[in-house]
Parts: structure tokens; sequence; C-alpha cells
């Protein structure tokens, strides 16, 4: 008898050791792809669905082209005959001879019909069908809109092993293709949750009411057989289990999608535990094809921004994409200050200014890590006195001292050129779409006042009133403020600035400033400052934020660390850990959000970061 237990066992070990060399195929995919009048972005999205590190040839591809009035079915063809071999199998449909590219009763492509929304529904049925068909393991219907620039997103959702499963994508502000919230009668609703999920302030997997867009479904899981799109099927399908109640909303494929799948107990979820890629938000019906074309690169802008550029794409659809014509705006010049030693980031800066279309000349700024106290001494330069970090409590550092002559030197430019106005840059910034064409209206609205200097970025230090400039709605008066990010400055702005002669009581430009505008609190700072007549306004909302904030895991500052000047008049104490500005910026709203954000809104932490160059 014992002699048999170690026999079984033995039998077992053998087993186990064997199922884990046994290797499995990956479960099969049906790709769906509807298309119509995607041309001007389906160069990246068939570029990034063949980056999809998934097994091509446990990908099968349903696709449907028509009712396209552009070159969508001619750039689909091109791409099948490239690839369309490295797939499984390909069931397409190009409806091209089709005379009529639009539908009955259409005021423009962005409008949805009944007749678009049941063309796409009775589509949308017969893959779900093709699916059953083939027996598919899942169908991952995909809409062209979307860019998985995640070449993991496939393998990370089937990895999941969910019913049905949504890739939580990003827009250009706060769209997604997850609702966190539904009315009783079948509307959007808004929640709290949503902006935690869509900011990742918690990541993982998540029930939600409605996915799509971009949803992966398991054809195996027993309730996929009741999913359906369409509104007859529902109600048909609760009637006979006795439902209620009957489904009475719209005709609309996704609420129809989600009711089917609550109706038959299949939760639907999204996931943001990867950065899954990017989706083009739906226009509105008054829109055209150049709003698309803005998305088109304000996502590319933002791709530049969170995974530090462009993913590739497939060499032959590279020729097709244009990048804007580069512009000045109205500017005289765009400068943005560099310095040498930090390379990356002006590399990274420059495939912005490439995708958004800026005109912009570098500026080598001048390196704190290269002064000394002598160098300061021979440059003529004197402290402030009595001048010390409002946080730290520490004179200025070098770092601070090489960022105020960076600025100070192109002012003299400027004034040495006679510019009549420009524009200047840090190079850690993050632009808020829309940039180019915000930028021009905020200088349109500037035109009818006189002014100096335009924030275009900036931290609120006070919870001050700031009016709206009069017959403006998009620039303030603007209050005590804090950074040097990007800020407009006229030939007449620079002249004030350097007519008081900061250099022989030098203290951080961006204490500077607001000395100038006078709306600096600490009166006896402002004293030694004459006139202080700068007339400056700010962007709202503000058009830039910075890249990080201070604190955050992976940030380098090359103004707080550098090395600080002794001077007299300041009693420098131990600067505190970074760990205190954590706390400071603790409440600050999520980068992104910020579009969203007016720029008049009271701040009260008040928060320091001197420049970054
Ligand atoms: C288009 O509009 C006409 C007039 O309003 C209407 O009679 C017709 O039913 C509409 N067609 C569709 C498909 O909605
Ligand atoms: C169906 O919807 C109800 C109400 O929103 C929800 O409480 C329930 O969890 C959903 N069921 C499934 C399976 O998702």
């Amino acid at each position: 008898m014992r002699l048999l237990v170690l026999g079984l066992l033995a039998t077992c070990a053998l087993a186990a050791g064997l199922a884990e060399d046994l290797e499995y195929e990956k479960p099969t995919v049906l790709l769906t792809l509807l298309v119509r009048n995607k041309a001007h972005i389906l160069p990246l999205f068939l570029s990034y669905v063949e980056k999809l590190d998934y097994p091509k040839k446990r990908i099968a591809i349903w696709l449907r082209c028509d009712h396209s009035s552009d070159d969508s079915s001619q750039l689909l063809q091109q791409w099948l005959r490239k690839s369309g071999d490295l797939y499984h199998s390909i069931n397409y449909g190009f409806d091209d001879d089709d005379a009529t590219s639009s539908y009955e009763n259409e005021t423009s492509i962005y409008d949805w019909p009944v007749s678009r929304f049941k063309h796409v529904i009775a589509l949308k049925e017969q893959a779900l069908q093709y699916a059953r068909d083939i027996w598919a393991d899942y169908i991952f219907f995909l809409d062209a809109d979307v860019l998985l620039t995640s070449p993991q997103a496939l393998t990370a959702l089937t990895r999941l092993q969910l019913p049905i499963v949504a890739p939580m994508l990003h827009s250009e502000g706060l769209y997604s293709n997850f609702w966190c919230g539904m009315t009783e009668d079948y509307y959007y609703q808004r929640t709290d949750e949503y902006k935690e999920i869509y900011h990742s302030r918690k990541v993982g997997v998540y029930e939600v009411p409605v996915v799509h867009t971009a949803v992966l479904i398991d054809m195996n899981y027993a309730g996929a057989r009741y999913l359906t799109f369409d509104r007859e099927k529902l109600q048909q399908m609760q009637q006979e289990s006795e439902q209620q109640p009957v489904y009475n909303g719209p005709v609309d494929d996704i609420i129809v999608f989600a009711i089917s799948a609550n109706t038959s107990g299949v939760p639907l979820r999204v996931s943001n535990e990867i950065a899954f890629g990017y989706l083009m938000q739906p226009l509105e019906t008054t829109d055209s094809l150049e709003h698309d074309l803005q998305q088109v690169i304000n996502l590319r802008a933002n791709m530049v921004h969170d995974l530090g550029a462009v993913p590739p794409l497939l060499k032959y659809f590279e020729r097709l994409v244009e990048l804007p014509t580069k512009s000045k705006l109205n500017f005289d010049e765009i400068f943005m200050i560099n310095l040498l030693r930090r390379p990356e980031r002006r590399e990274k800066m420059e495939r912005l200014f490439d995708e958004i279309g800026l005109d912009v000349q570098h500026f080598a700024a001048v390196d704190g890590k290269e002064l000394d106290a002598q160098r300061v001494q021979q440059m003529g330069i004197s402290f402030l006195p009595g001048y010390e970090d409002p946080y730290h409590h520490r004179p200025m550092t070098m770092g601070e001292i090489g960022c105020f002559l960076s600025h100070y030197r192109i002012w003299q430019q400027i004034v040495q050129r006679q510019l009549k106005q420009v524009l200047i840059l840090e190079d850690d910034i993050r632009f808020e779409p829309y940039f180019r064409s915000n930028v021009l209206r905020v200088l349109e609205q500037a035109e009818q006042t006189p002014y100096d200097l335009i924030y275009l970025g900036r931290k609120r230090l006070k919870d001050e009133n700031e009016p709206w400039v009069e017959g403006t709605d998009n620039l303030v008066h603007v209050g005590y403020s804090y950074w040097t990010l990007a800020y407009v400055i006229t030939l007449q702005g620079a002249e004030k600035l350097l007519a008081v002669k900061p250099l022989e009581k030098l203290i951080p430009v961006d204490e500077f400033l607001p000395i100038m505008f006078d709306r600096h609190p600490q009166k006896d700072w402002s004293a030694a400052f004459e006139p202080r007549d700068l007339i400056a306004f700010s962007a709202a909302p503000l058009l830039l934020y910075p890249t990080h904030y201070t604190g955050e895991s992976g940030y380098i500052s090359d103004t707080e660390d550098s090395k600080q000047v002794e001077t007299t008049a300041a009693d420098a104490d131990e600067p505190q850990p970074k760990s205190d500005r954590q706390q400071i910026f603790a409440n600050e709203p999520m980068l992104g959000e910020s579009s969203n954000v007016n720029a008049g809104l009271p701040q009260l932490n008040a928060g320091k970061i001197h420049q970054e160059l």
C-alpha cells in the first residue's frame, strides 16, 4: 500500500514536470475593424496594430470599409497587400463602388443619423456571428480612432482572462472609452471614480457600466452568446427571459451592448494597468476634418510628452504623415532656454516643436555648475540684502543665479535686436492641446490693451482676486506667481526689467518678475526696485504646465540642488529635504486635467519651484 502511494506521487511529479514544459498556443482572436473616412489616421492606426506583439498567426481579421469618400480603402488595401499574409486569415469587404458615400439625411461625416447606427450595428452583429462561426476564442472590436501605442496591449488584455475588458485609452482631454456611471434612462453620468481611473490615481481592472471603441470579448464565456448590439434582439431576449425593465433606450450600439451584457450577467471591465494608448474624441456634427487633423497633432504631441517620441510607423506609411509647417506665430523669436548638458530635454522639446509646428531658437542656458563665488563677483553681481528662499530659508543657489542670467541675457538680446515681442520657453514643459491656436487667441485679445509680459504657464501663490483684463475672456491681471516656464515679453517689457539693474540686487527671476509688476507681498524686497511698473497678464486657462512637480520620483532640478552662494545677509538654515515639497504639491491638480482648470481658481497651498533648467 505504501509503495503504491509512492508510485502515484512519482507519477504526479513526472506529469507536473511535463506540464511545465508544454507550450500552449495563444488564444485565437478575431480583430474587427470598421472603417469610414479615416485616411488621416489609418497610417498610425495600422502601424500600431501591426506592431502588437501578439502572434499574428493567432489573429484573424474581419474588415469592412464603406461610405468613405477619402483614401481609406486604398490605404487598407495597401496594408493588406503588404501584411495580410502575416495573419491567420482576412475577411474583408470594401464598398467603394457605392456611388453615394453618405447616409440618407446625414449632414456631415460626423453626423449619426439612425440609418448610420443601423448599418454599423448590422456590421457588428455580422462580426459577432463570424467570430462564433470560426470558433474564435476572443473577438476584439477596435475602432480606427484608436492608437494602441503599447505593443503589449493585446497580450496584456487576453492575459486578464475576463469575459469583457477594454483597454483604457487617453484622449486629448478627459474623454475615454468607458463610463463610470449611467443614469436610469441610459445617459452618461459623471462620477468621481472616472477621473481616478482616467488619471491612474488608482490602477487595476474596474467593473464599469459601459465600455466601447476598443473592447475584447471572451467568446468562450457562456454569457457571450447573448451579447448583441441590436436593440430588437435585446428586447426580445429580455422578454423571453422575463426580465424587467425591457430596454427602451436609443438605437445605439454602445448602450445596447452594455445592457445586453448586464442582462446576461456579464460584467464589463476597463483596465488601466498599462498605458495602452490613445483615442480620438468623436466630433460634433458641425465640425470638419480640420478638427480631426488637429486632434492627431494633439495626440502625437501627447505621445512625445508621455513616451518620449511618437512610436515609429510602418516604413511605407511614414511618407504619408505630414508635420505642420513651423511658425514663429506672431513673435519675432521664440527662445527655448536649455542647459547644454541636458541634451535629452532639448531633443524631446525639439520633437514637440516638430509635432506642434513651432519655429524655436535654442538658447544655451548659463550653467550654475560653472559658476562660483568668484565668478559671480567678477560679473558684478550682488545679492539683494535680506533675501532668503521663503521655503528653504537659504540664499540663492548657483542654479538660480544661472537661471536668472539666462533670462537676463535674452532680455538684453531683445533690446539689442529691438525685437518687438518674444516668447521665452524653458525646456521642461508640457503643452496643453491646441497650443498654437490658443497662443494666437491670447495675443489677439491682448492687442487691445498695452502690456509688457504675459505668463502662459505659472504657479499662483496667493488666493487673491485676479480680475479679467477688460474685454477679454482669456487674460487676467496677474497676482503673485512663481515659475518662468513660458512667458511673452515685449521690447518695452525687457527695457523695464533691465532698467532697474537687477544684477546689482539679485533675487531669483520668479521673485523678480512679481516685484516688477508690484504684486510681491515682501514689501522690503520690492522697495529696492524702482519703478515697478511692468504691465503683466496671465493666460487663463494656462497653456502649459511643468512636466514634473518637484518631489515626484525621477525629478531632477538643476537649480534647487546646486550649491548655494554664501551671502552675508542671509542666515542659511539647513535646506529642507525634498519631501517637504512633496507635501506642498500633494494636493495639486493632476497634470493633464488642467485644461479645465481656470487660472483664476484660488490655489491656497503656496509651493515654490524656482527655475528648473
Ligand atoms: C430623411 O428625412 C425625411 C424628411 O424629414 C424623412 O421623411 C425620412 O424618413 C428620413 N430618412 C431616414 C432614413 O431617416
Ligand atoms: C448590472 O447593472 C446593475 C446596475 O447598474 C449592477 O448593479 C450589476 O452589478 C450589473 N451586473 C453585471 C453582471 O454587470
